[in-house]
């Protein structure tokens, strides 16, 4: 699909970090967008200062009827989807025996429900049209799961499973659908945990900016990519978790010590 002057996007999480860096590389192309999130403010302040009139969607992507009216909403005021991307998404890092029900809860909603939420009420309107593109954004934890990430990296592989599914299923209807698996990305994902993350994590300076990993989706989407790795390292660590979970064990090791894989088997 070509991306260009007029087509309809719905992004969720278009308030900040990788939704909001596609939503400002997806205006500069002309696209109209669906700007969805939960903080209108940010999200009212982004579409003042792109070029173009876009749509500022409220809704929690946990509740099913919050995100089919953003999408409907969206639908009805442009003619149409082109672009849906299915992008909102939350962590709790820490140890799982420490995690409460209600993080456990808060992560499955947002990350796996609010996926399958977004989709299932965007997808009739591009299968209407026999023409779009869906895009998930799930994670680099969604190849090779980490300590202390073992209900994010759950969410993130139920992304994977759904998504990889549903490309062979839309096969022949005009739409079609790439995965995206970031590593470690600069965003503010990690904001309200930053004094608590594992040992393993490296981020902060040092992560992938987010407008590069927007431009390599767009690349993405328009040669239908089955999916997109980003940096290229965590292809190397999914490639190799899937041949040997031990070699991958000893890989994570060399490179970000024995916290990241502490069990030797
Ligand atoms: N950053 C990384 O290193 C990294 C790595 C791998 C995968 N990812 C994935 O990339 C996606 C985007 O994350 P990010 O790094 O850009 O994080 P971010 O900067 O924290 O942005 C997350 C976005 O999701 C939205 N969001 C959160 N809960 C929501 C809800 N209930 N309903 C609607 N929107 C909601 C937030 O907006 P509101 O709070 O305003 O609702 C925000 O716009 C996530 O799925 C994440 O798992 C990120």
């Amino acid at each position: 699909m070509e991306i260009g002057t007029g087509t309809r996007a719905l992004i969720t999480g278009a308030s900040r970090g990788i939704g909001r860096a596609l939503a400002i590389e997806l205006a500069g192309r002309g696209a109209t967008l669906g700007l969805a999130a939960r903080s209108t403010d940010e999200l009212r302040a982004l579409a003042d200062s792109l070029p173009g009139t876009h749509h500022i969607l409220r809704c929690d992507v946990g509740d099913e009827a919050s995100v089919r009216e953003a999408v409907d909403a969206f639908a009805s005021a442009t003619g149409g989807i082109d672009l849906l991307v299915a992008n909102a998404g939350i962590t709790h890092y820490g140890p799982f025996r420490d995690q409460t029900a209600q993080q456990i809860r808060q992560m499955t909603d947002v990350n796996w429900y609010g996926t399958v939420f977004t989709v299932h009420a965007g997808l009739p309107v591009l299968l209407g049209q026999a023409a779009g593109h869906v895009v998930i954004v799930s994670s680099g934890a969604g190849l090779r799961s980490f300590p202390w990430a073992a209900v994010y990296g759950a969410t993130k592989a139920a992304q994977r499973m759904f998504g990889e599914a549903l490309r062979h299923e839309l096969s022949g209807t005009g739409v079609s659908l790439t995965m995206v698996y970031p590593g470690e990305i600069a965003t503010s994902l990690h904001d309200h945990e930053k004094d608590r993350m594992p040992e393993w994590y490296r981020g902060g300076p040092d992560a992938a900016p987010a407008d590069a990993l927007a431009k390599k989706i767009i690349m993405a989407v328009e040669k239908d990519s089955r999916a997109v790795h980003f940096p290229l390292l965590v292809k190397a660590l999914g490639v190799l978790h899937g041949v040997s979970p031990r070699l991958s064990d000893r890989f994570l090791r060399a490179l970000r010590g024995a916290a990241a894989a502490p069990r030797v088997d």
